[in-house]
This record gives C-alpha cells, sequence and structure tokens, in this order.
C-alpha cells in the first residue's frame, strides 16, 4: 500500500471508497450527507485548489491494485500544527493499517510539511481511533464534544523545537 498525495485522477476511485463505505463509516462518525455525494467533483476541484495553498494536505491510502483503502488527512494547517483525520476501508480494517499509515504521515508531517505538532479528536465509544492514536505516540490533552458525543482530544509533538540535535 502507498500514501499518495490528493490528486485529481483519484477522484473517481475516491468517490468509490466513499460510497462503499458510506454505512460503514457512518456507524462511528457522521455521515457526510447526500449533498457531499451529489457534489461530489465540485468538492474535489476545491479541496486541491485549498491544498494547493498549504493550508490542508490530504494524502489517500492505496493498495497495490490501485483501489483506495483509505484516507489520511491534515487540516487547518498552520503555525506549525495541523489537525489529524482518517478513516479505512471496511475491508481493510483490523489489520493495523491505520496505525501504518498514521506513522507513515507523521514522518510526512515532519520531514514534508514542516510541521513541529499534530492535533487530533474522537469519541470515547471509538477505541479503535483511540487504539490508533495512542500506538502513534499520541497523548489524550482534553475533552472535546463531537456532533453531540463525548470526545478526548490528543496532541504529539513532531520533534523537538529546541536546540539539542546536534
Ligand atoms: C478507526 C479506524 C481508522 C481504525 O483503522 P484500522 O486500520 O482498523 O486500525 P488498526 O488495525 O491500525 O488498529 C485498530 C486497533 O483497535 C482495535 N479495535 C478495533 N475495534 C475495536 C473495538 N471496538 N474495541 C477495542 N479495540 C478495537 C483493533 O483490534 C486494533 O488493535 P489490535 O491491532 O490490537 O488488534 C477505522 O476503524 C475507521 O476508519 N473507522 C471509521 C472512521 C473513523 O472512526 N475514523 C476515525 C475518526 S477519529
Amino acid at each position: 500500500m502507498e500514501l499518495q498525495r490528493l490528486r485529481a485522477d483519484h477522484a473517481s476511485a475516491l468517490l468509490a471508497f466513499e460510497l462503499e463505505n458510506r454505512e460503514y463509516f457512518a456507524g462511528s462518525i457522521p455521515d457526510r450527507g447526500d449533498e457531499y455525494f451529489a457534489g461530489f467533483d465540485a468538492r474535489h476541484a476545491a479541496l486541491l485548489a485549498e491544498q494547493e495553498t498549504g493550508t490542508i494536505q490530504f494524502h489517500l491510502l492505496v493498495d497495490d491494485a490501485g483501489q483506495v483503502i483509505g484516507r489520511m488527512n491534515l487540516i487547518d494547517v498552520a503555525d506549525g500544527a495541523a489537525d489529524l483525520g482518517y478513516r479505512i476501508a471496511e475491508k481493510a480494517a483490523g489489520r493495523g493499517v491505520a496505525t501504518a499509515a498514521v506513522k507513515e504521515l507523521l514522518a510526512l508531517a515532519a520531514a514534508e510539511y514542516g510541521l513541529e505538532s499534530l492535533r487530533a479528536a474522537t469519541t470515547v465509544t471509538n477505541l479503535a481511533s483511540q487504539t490508533v492514536l495512542t500506538r502513534c505516540g499520541f497523548v489524550p490533552s482534553g475533552e472535546v464534544v463531537l456532533s453531540g458525543k463525548p470526545g478526548i482530544t490528543y496532541t504529539l509533538r513532531l520533534r523537538d523545537s529546541g536546540g539539542e540535535r546536534g
């Protein structure tokens, strides 16, 4: 599998991924709504334009057959920090895919995008996501309400901003 920065030619594979997993995702995070699917092409173009400004960095996880099996997104990129979000296809779940992909994204976030810290949040009932975050080094930092449900915020320092790096 490969982590690829979102591109224009990803549109149809990404739409297929979102449609195929719509019900599955809605079990743990809010559904995107019919308007997301109806306006997919325009939204895809808008995301790519936004990505060009550097305020978001979206990535797809693509398997050897070229199918999208996950998304790994950085949003609100500013001042050396960003929010992390992700989703993995039902057929690829429970095999360590999210954990491996988040770790890869952390390396990219530091080396490619020059970030120093990341934020994340998940609901208290999303044990899979909590496991992914803590395994990747995120530390709980507070409480939050996510679409009306109690949640936990997390932070991760990507690199030491002090001067002791030789
Ligand atoms: C959360 C999500 C990304 C995890 O992806 P994944 O590839 O299955 O994650 P991993 O396999 O790397 O790790 C998940 C771990 O949580 C465990 N887990 C899964 N469901 C669990 C549950 N209900 N209770 C406890 N542990 C659970 C898995 O067994 C695994 O641990 P293990 O390696 O010891 O078996 C995926 O389930 C998903 O996309 N869910 C829907 C969208 C979502 O919730 N996104 C996150 C929003 S914050």
